[in-house]
């Protein structure tokens, strides 16, 4: 298609069907591929429709900097956009997220600050950091993605619908990671508005909380993970509007098994999310049974992983070595049919 305007190139992503997993299950298992989008990642979405709505109601006016916290794909995102539109933007990013994605945010010409990572509490964490600068300058205006429901409306307006017309109707399962929540929760909506029956997996990963707030209401948390935009440990106005009917928490050497197998037999190299993603499609084939049409996305760029999830080095380091040289998805398979409900949260809304 002819286009004008890096802008009109985000979303209308195809939808691809996961040859091995498909045949290991028996479900029909296919992967939005996200990484279509101009900044490489499904957040190019929540990006154009914040900037749109707030233009429309004026919040966003001509000249002004965006400003924006983010673990970087929004902040990709965000630069297509505001460089498109003509404005400038200012990204907050906590240091330690993949070095990929700093250096896309400065080729995009975007001005990148990095702080140390530190609990939600912390004045400096990132969030409050974008907010402050927000607020001191009259000329910034922050996009606040966790609060901010267009980014919501971003799924509920168009990847929804595009899943719909993908599957013709047919999705069964819908499994999907949650950072802010936007994207479980338009989807979760707009799927469940054409069939009230399309069941929604949330997947959590180790050292986020959403997984034990939807089990007993409290946020707590173990372990940690390398994926990053993913898990949260606070329940924000994106995620309020998800539609969820069972959760699960996966580990990361679930998400390097399926990441490395697939890489090897099907060509798909994913980002860590996008693996958290597969491996949420396995454990919910495993409960569902075959026959299936289950839909997730392929996040972002797998080559925005490269430097954690394709290392070598990194995986030694966090004894994962062996999942990446032999990642043996047959046994994770029937790890989890073995498993049966064990570990899911039935979520009652
Ligand atoms: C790679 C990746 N996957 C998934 C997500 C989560 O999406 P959402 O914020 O819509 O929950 C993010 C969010 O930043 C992300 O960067």
């Amino acid at each position: 298609m002819r286009m004008n305007n890096l802008s009109q190139m985000v979303g209308n992503t195809d939808l691809l069907k996961v040859e091995s997993l498909s045949r290991l299950t028996g479900c029909d298992i296919y992967l939005k591929c996200e990484f279509q989008n101009p900044g490489g990642s499904i957040k190019d979405r929540a990006a154009l429709q914040m900037v749109l709505d707030a233009q429309e109601s004026g919040e966003l006016k001509p000249g002004m900097t965006i400003v924006e916290g983010t673990a970087g794909n929004t902040g990709i995102g965000l630069a297509i956009i505001a460089k498109a539109m003509g404005y400038d933007l200012q990204v907050v990013m906590p240091k330690g997220q993949t070095i990929e994605k700093e250096r896309l945010i400065g080729l995009h010409g975007a001005n990148l600050t990095l702080v140390d990572p530190c609990p939600f509490k912390d004045q400096n964490h990132f969030y409050h950091t974008a907010r402050r600068l927000g607020e001191e300058n009259e000329n910034y205006w922050w996009a606040n993605q966790f609060e901010n429901l267009s980014n919501y409306r971003a799924h509920y307006l168009n990847t929804g619908p595009e899943i719909w017309q993908q599957t013709e109707g047919e999705v069964d399962i819908f499994v999907s990671v949650c950072g802010t929540g936007g994207t479980i929760a338009g989807n979760s909506h707009y799927l469940k508005e054409q069939n009230e029956n399309v069941e929604v997996w949330l997947v959590d990963p180790d050292g986020s909380g959403i997984h034990s707030f939807l089990r007993d209401g409290e946020y707590k948390s173990s372990g940690s993970s390398f994926t990053e935009g993913v898990g949260i440990m606070r329940t924000v106005d994106n995620f309020r509007k998800a539609k969820i009917d069972k959760a699960i928490n996966l580990p990361d050497r679930d998400l390097v098994t399926v990441a490395h197998y697939l890489s090897q037999n099907d060509a798909i190299v994913l980002g860590s999310s996008s693996a958290l993603n597969v491996a949420g499609a396995l454990r919910a084939a495993s409960v569902s049974g075959p026959g299936k049409t289950i839909v997730t996305f392929a996040c972002d760029l797998g080559e925005r992983s490269f430097s954690k999830l394709y290392n070598p080095e990194f995986l030694a380091e966090k004894d994962m070595l062996g999942e990446m040289e032999s990642p043996d998805v047959e046994a994770l398979y029937k790890r989890y049919q073995d498993q049966a409900m064990e570990g899911v949260v039935e979520v009652k809304s």
